[in-house]
């Protein structure tokens, strides 16, 4: 159930007259949104205050809350007053006349409002509110990168939910209660497949499998979505070719995609990586990154669909080049066709340049299309953030990306209103996190974890909403009102990212994990001397990548002059990410004082030293939290405390050998 518990609370006598006590549901279809509604107010009464409510579908004066459509309201109840605009997917509750109303713009909006209203009542809130809520984008994805083998990418949940032997499942319940979780945060379409895809999700059995899935999201407002591969025509249709631009292939995706939307007549639309990473695209042809994307574009276009084209192409380097720079690659591949794409497109851009690195500033291809529609990607699953063993609420390092300022053409240029599409004036946009939960009752693997899946939802409905807010939500609708509890766990969580950046890589060098295979554990020696680009340039007595315009790669130079400035200046280019734009001496001071190997030194003793605090904070919770949840998470809290000592050593006795600088304190080497 995640954060939708229902857990009884103590009723302390007043509440349950401010209780509804009966249920007009608008829509007597089942399978319909606002009917799902009905059952969750039901439940979720039942659940948190043991109240059982009555639902009707017609009784709409006498009934003491109603759910619909602001078209079904007017039609079963009459004029509706004093509700403002509601854009698509939006709502309006109202709890402060004779009967609450909550009413969307659609049947997603009814059921999104549904949530928000249960979830005040879930955590004691019985305050009178009135107000309209509409999101700030209209694209609010998720990525699952499952297998058709039922591994998942990336993946520390255990298997899939969706597939296993090479066919969907037969058992859709998780998929049920995923999409429950989902649509209480307003998710509204989800990717089920890989973007490392295999074409047989493209066989005959495979898509009704697909359409049976897409039937189960279908009554929480989630729409299904599929990556491909990109030589499918070719690997699995049997043509000669998978040339965007031939008339055979072309007529090969228009089948492909008439199949899909006969079984699945809302398909959101497709997911595409293609030319990165040993997956086949277009440059194979030499036609551009917009031929691909054009290419499915005009194939669901009829159907409504759109195409999430992934800006995460790159090529491997070489290391001996001094401006060889893999953060340059998505610049250097997309502005060109700024314009070139088709209005449903979306390019769906990592919210840095590198990969999901513990500090990256934001990817510069944000200020550098202007003319197309894109979305924010973003990871739940904890690739390199410990994959889920440790601790790390990731929504302030998602804040710290959607605020930054990137000043294109002088004027206020919030990355959260590029994606959005607010400053470009664009009608997509969004964001699309990969989440890879599986068969683990946890979900995730872990469950605190579950802060990040349930902060990412309410961010991409609302990027300016407060990271450490949202996460007290969370925290009362999974663990309970007890003050404590949720003092607790919000200081835990909110320390998280700060201190696994300072024991895993600070100053801006990267999260100092195995980047060949792995991405878990420390492993600073594997960043260089490989193809992967994504280097710290680390020798006997300097370390960092030059990404100056003036003697480096020339990276800073792909932001809009302002920003540009501030990176291409040592003194003005903030400490954190200091090691990114510039190759220093490990001597060179910075703006705190310390050099800058005293600092990496100190930070991860700090930052170990945070780490080691959560299992104690965790158990002064003891008796407040039930056994099971306790000792699991107990276990991963002790473990990371160890683990945070590992990173610590491993990466502190790597510089000290490198430079021979001794530890002004003493500890490095001394251990
Ligand atoms: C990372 C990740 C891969 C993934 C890739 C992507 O490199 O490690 O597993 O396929 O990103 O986002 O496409």
């Amino acid at each position: 159930d995640g954060w939708l518990r229902y857990a009884p609370l103590p009723c302390s006598g007043h509440c349950h007259s401010s209780l509804p006590s009966s249920i007009a549901v608008l829509n007597a279809t089942e399978t319909s949104p606002v009917y799902v509604a009905g059952t969750e107010l039901q439940n979720g009464l039942k659940g948190v205050y043991g109240k059982h409510v009555k639902v009707s579908h017609t009784k709409c004066k006498s009934s003491s809350l109603v759910v619909g459509t602001l078209d079904q309201y007017r039609e079963h109840c009459g004029p509706v007053h004093g509700v403002p605009e509601l854009e698509e997917d939006g709502f309006w509750l109202n709890t402060k006349g004779k009967n609450v109303q909550i009413i969307g713009q659609n049947e997603k909006g009814a059921l999104y409002g549904t949530f928000e209203y249960l979830s005040m009542l879930a955590q004691g809130n019985f305050t009178k509110v009135s107000y309209a809520s509409n999101p700030a984008a209209n694209i609010r994805w998720v990525n699952q990168w499952d297998n058709m083998d039922g591994s998942i990418e990336r993946g520390f949940g255990g298997p899939s939910i969706f597939f296993e032997k090479n066919r969907t499942v037969e058992d859709l319940t998780r998929v049920r209660e995923y999409a429950r979780l989902l649509a209480s945060v307003r998710i509204n379409a989800v990717v089920i497949n890989n973007v490392n895809a295999n074409p047989i999700i493209l066989t005959p059995e495979n898509l009704d499998g697909v359409a049976q899935i897409a039937d189960v999201f279908r009554p929480y407002g989630i729409q299904v979505g599929l990556s491909l591969n990109f030589a499918s025509p070719q690997t699995f249709g049997g043509l000669s070719t998978f040339d965007p631009l031939d008339a055979s292939v072309i007529e090969w995706w228009s089948k492909i995609t008439a199949q899909i939307y006969e079984r699945v007549p809302d398909m959101a639309g497709y997911l595409v990586k293609a030319d990165s990473e040993g997956q086949p695209g277009p440059q194979t042809y030499n036609r551009t990154l917009a031929d691909a994307a054009n290419l499915f574009a005009k194939e669901v276009k009829p159907y409504g669909g759109i195409v999430m084209y992934r800006a995460f192409v790159y090529n491997q380097l070489d290391e001996n080049v001094w401006t060889d720079d893999r953060a340059k690659a998505a610049v250097d591949f997309f502005k060109k066709l700024d314009g070139e794409f088709d209005d449903n497109v979306v390019i769906q851009i990592k919210y840095g340049p590198i990969d999901f690195q513990v500090r990256e500033p934001a990817s510069p291809l944000f200020a550098n299309l202007p003319k197309t529609s894109m979305a924010i990607e973003l990871q739940v699953t904890q690739e390199y953030l410990g994959q889920q063993s440790h601790l790390v609420y990731v929504a302030p390092l998602w804040k710290e990306i959607f605020d930054t300022d990137l000043r294109v053409d002088h004027k206020p240029s919030l990355v959260r209103d590029i994606m959005t599409g607010k400053r470009f004036n664009r009608k997509l946009g969004g964001s699309a996190a990969v989440v890879n939960v599986g068969t683990n009752t946890t979900w995730l693997g872990s469950h605190l974890s579950m802060s990040n899946l349930y902060a990412y939802g309410r961010l991409a409905w609302n990027p300016a909403d407060d990271a450490e807010e949202v996460l007290k939500d969370w925290i009362r609708l999974t663990f309970g009102l007890d003050r404590k509890v949720v003092d607790t766990i919000t200081r835990m969580s909110m320390e998280s990212w700060p201190a696994y950046e300072q024991y895993s890589g600070n100053l801006g060098i990267q999260t100092l994990t195995d980047i060949l295979y792995t991405h878990y554990g420390p492993n600073p020696a594997s960043q260089d001397n490989n193809g992967w680009g994504q280097w710290t340039r680390a020798d006997h007595t300097s370390i960092g990548m030059d990404r100056t315009v003036s003697n480096g790669t020339g990276y800073s130079g792909q932001y809009p002059e302002e920003v540009a400035a501030m990176y291409e200046n040592i003194e003005t280019t903030p400490d954190n990410l200091l090691l990114w734009f510039h190759h220093v001496n490990y001597t060179h001071r910075l703006k705190s004082g310390k050099t800058v190997i005293q600092h990496f030194y100190d930070a991860h003793y700090t930052g170990a030293e945070t780490a080691q605090t959560f299992l104690t904070q965790w158990e002064s919770l003891h008796g407040k939290i039930d056994t099971e949840r306790f000792n699991h998470v107990r276990r991963f809290l002790d473990y990371q405390g160890g683990h945070s000592i590992v990173w610590r050593d491993a990466i502190n006795d790597f510089y000290y050998n490198l430079s021979g600088i001794p530890d002004e304190a003493k500890r490095v080497g001394h251990h």
